[in-house]
């Protein structure tokens, strides 16, 4: 019997994540295993997008930073779905919490670093076995322009975003043989609930094409290196940010 092809993505009710549940299952008809921590609507709508497109999407309600409660959720999903395998990985959950570092708290430091970093070591340890049994699998980090150049106001986040860059470069490394590649995608200004507090216009003259840009622009890219066209790439990581740094 044929596997049941799935693509797993954190953080896919809304924004970015969201654009990249709807991109790899209509572009490469992959099943959706949307992960999300609290807006049960927003992923609620996002799974009946899904269903629209014919292919199936399952609702993993979990804190990325839980490594219990990742493990024991993923668990019993492939326990139940046993015809089923999980060939694409976004670790696309992600918070910022800004502030000068001279003020940030050791909560805000920890969330921030927790959810993305740890949040990466969690999802992807608990799939990464089965990717490599299978000699095959793409997993794709979404990092972000702020870990390449660091940002004043986001020493957590370009922090935790930076190591997710070193860890991307360093796995890529050990599990090439396996054909299992690993890459992350580095976003500037997007349009999302994230950014939506910022003053567009001032950040606007910055960037080369002069606006923020959208999630599905950053999907289309994860959907090219979840693809087969991909298949020499691993270890990069892909700016897009309008030409605001290279
Ligand atoms: N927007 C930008 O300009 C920008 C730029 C560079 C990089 N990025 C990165 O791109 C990714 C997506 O950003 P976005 O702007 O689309 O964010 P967003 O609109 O705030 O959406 C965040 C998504 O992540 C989920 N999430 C947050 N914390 C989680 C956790 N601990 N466990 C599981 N899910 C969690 C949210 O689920 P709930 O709604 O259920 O809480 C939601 O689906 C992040 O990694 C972000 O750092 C964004």
């Amino acid at each position: 019997m044929t596997k049941k092809r799935f693509a797993l993505v954190t953080g896919g009710s809304r924004g970015i994540g969201k654009a990249i549940c709807m991109a790899l299952a209509r572009d490469h008809q992959l099943n959706i295993l949307l992960n999300y921590r609290s807006n049960d609507q927003a992923a609620q709508l996002v799974k009946q997008e899904i269903e629209a497109l014919n292919l199936s999407c399952d609702l993993l309600k979990f804190d990325v930073a839980n490594a219990s409660e990742v493990s024991e959720m993923l668990s019993a999903w492939k326990t139940e779905n046993k015809e089923s395998s999980i060939e694409v990985l976004v670790n696309n959950a992600g918070i910022s919490d800004d502030g000068l570092f001279i003020f940030m708290s050791k909560d805000s430091w920890n969330s921030v670093l927790e959810t993305s970093l740890q949040g990466f070591y969690n999802v992807t340890q608990s799939v990464l076995k089965d990717m490599l049994r299978a000699r095959n699998g793409r997993i794709i980090n979404m990092v972000s322009l702020s870990g390449l150049k660091g940002n004043a106001g986001q020493v957590n986040y370009s922090a935790a975003k930076g190591a997710v860059i070193a860890a991307t470069k360093a796995l890529a490394q050990e599990i090439g043989k396996r054909k299992v590649t690993v890459n992350a995608v580095a976003p500037g200004f997007i349009n999302t609930e994230m950014t939506e507090d910022f003053d567009a216009e001032k950040y606007k003259q910055l960037i080369p094409l002069n606006r923020f840009g959208d999630p599905e622009e950053v999907a289309s890219l994860v959907s090219f290196l979840a693809s087969d066209r991909s298949s020499y790439i691993t270890g990069e990581v892909i700016n897009i940010n309008g030409g605001l740094y290279s």
